[in-house]
């Protein structure tokens, strides 16, 4: 196992280039189910992610290969419609082939996803949705069992308004609609632009869907799908991470290959905290000079301020002289980061999804435990800053989401690295 040793007090200064997002190409790989071909995602970022949803497509019969950052997917070949629970219960992404695959081949077995460590997170969404395109599903063993009930055994288009505004699910159903028979009008869709990048692709392979980019999806269903190649959007998240980073050590950085459109939440949030940034094209230079202004953020569904930089921006109000607020209304358990943090001096205290942060306190290095993804990216930035050695371990969690970290963070002066560990 790995863990990163930091030595905290440098500032960060360079460029680096930000990967695809991690969340884009879980969305659109699973797309490659619906139509037989040989397809090529450029800009997929090399994750952990993206190799279990790799191994979960390999035993539907799907070859695939990632060469730098150059997927390459083949799916002429499905053979199976199972999705075991080994695989499964790894990443909560891995349920996104149940659209595909039901949509396509009338029938599919996956398992449930299972727990997350900072919730229940359940896919009750996802079901009711496929059940209202003429789904029939039942749970057996902790699979999902289901079957196209229309003639052909194809689903059949329906109208479907999401409870909450859901990401996967909205991701599920869409691929599931686009070969059902008939019209379908999702409300209430996510407008995240992971999804509208996953509805571009699936345009691009014949599926005709108006709305893209709002939050209502009208799917005219098709007979057939045709393959495509693709550009995996940039990780807005990977992005935001390092321009916390940048702003929390004082730095100079320069993210290149990003979109600060789906960004701005984020920005304008670093700006009023203080920070000097400079947007062009593809390209986001940060400046920060002086310690940041306690800046409250409240996390809502897109475009609203992501759920996945909260525990990033923590961190960062820990620099911040005076209260500050952050309030998670996506996920009301997810401050598993705040035990950890408050090992490096943090003060904070949480109240259900609402954290209270007393920042400017004196941070040192201690030895401290991932729980998730973007926990450890808090505990890894809040290391760039204490004072003396921080060890942050079990960051197979970190690698899911950050492609070579450690990497990109030494290059702009950071002192980290990454070392082999016998603790669990
Ligand atoms: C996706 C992202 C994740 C991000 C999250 C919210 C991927 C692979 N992951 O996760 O990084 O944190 O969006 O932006 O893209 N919900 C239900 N029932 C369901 C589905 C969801 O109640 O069937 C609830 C969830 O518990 C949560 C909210 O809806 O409170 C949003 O979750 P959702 O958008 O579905 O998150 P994911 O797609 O799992």
């Amino acid at each position: 196992m790995d863990k990163f040793v930091i030595e905290g007090g440098h500032k960060l200064q360079g460029r680096i280039k930000i990967a695809g997002a991690k969340n884009g190409s879980l969305a659109l790989m699973p797309a490659t189910i619906l139509a037989p071909g040989t397809y090529h995602l450029t800009n997929t970022p090399n994750l952990k992610d993206v190799w279990t949803l790799s191994k979960i497509l390999e035993t539907l019969g799907i070859f695939s290969e990632l060469n730098g950052d150059d997927l390459f997917i083949d799916t002429r070949n499905i053979n199976s419609t199972f999705a075991p629970y080994e695989l499964v219960k790894k990443m909560r992404a891995s349920f996104y082939v149940l659209g595909p695959l039901l949509s396509r081949f009338g029938e599919a077995k996956v398992s449930l996803p299972g727990g997350c460590a900072w919730g229940p997170r359940p896919v009750d969404l996802h079901i009711k949705g496929l059940e209202k395109l003429g789904a029939e599903i039942t749970i057996e063993n902790g699979y999902v069992v289901a079957k196209a009930k229309g003639h052909n055994n194809r689903l059949i288009g329906n109208k479907f308004t999401f409870d909450i505004s859901s990401v996967g699910a909205t991701g599920n159903i869409l691929m599931a609609a686009t070969l059902a028979k008939g019209t379908s009008k999702l409300s209430n869709a996510a407008m995240e632009p992971e999804i509208t990048a996953l509805a571009r692709m699936l345009v691009k392979m014949g599926a005709k869907i108006e709305g893209i980019g709002t939050n209502i999806l009208e799917i005219e269903g098709v007979d057939e799908l045709k393959q495509c190649n693709e550009e995996t959007i940039p990780d807005r998240i990977e992005a935001a991470t390092y321009l916390i980073a940048g702003a929390m050590t004082g730095g100079n950085i320069l993210l290149e290959k990003v979109n600060p459109y789906h960004l701005s939440a984020v920005i304008s949030k670093l700006e009023e905290a203080g920070c000097e940034i400079d947007v062009n094209n593809d390209k986001i230079q940060l400046k920060m000079e002086n310690k940041p202004n306690p800046i409250d953020v409240i996390t809502s569904i897109y475009p609203g301020f992501p759920t996945d930089v909260q525990a990033q921006w923590m961190s960062f109000m820990l620099e911040a002289k005076g209260i500050t607020k952050v309030t998670d209304t996506i996920y009301f358990d997810r401050f598993k980061h705040v035990p950890e943090l408050q090992r490096l001096g943090a003060d904070i205290s949480v109240n259900e999804n609402l954290a209270i942060i007393n920042g400017g306190k004196h941070l040192s290095g201690a030895m401290v435990m991932s729980s998730d993804l973007r926990a450890s990216a808090s505990l890894v930035l809040t290391g760039l800053v204490a004072e003396g050695i921080t060890e942050v371990h079990r960051i197979y969690h970190l690698d899911r989401g950050y492609e070579s970290m450690e990497v990109k963070l030494a290059s702009l002066g950071a002192n980290i690295k990454r070392v082999k560990t016998d603790l669990i």
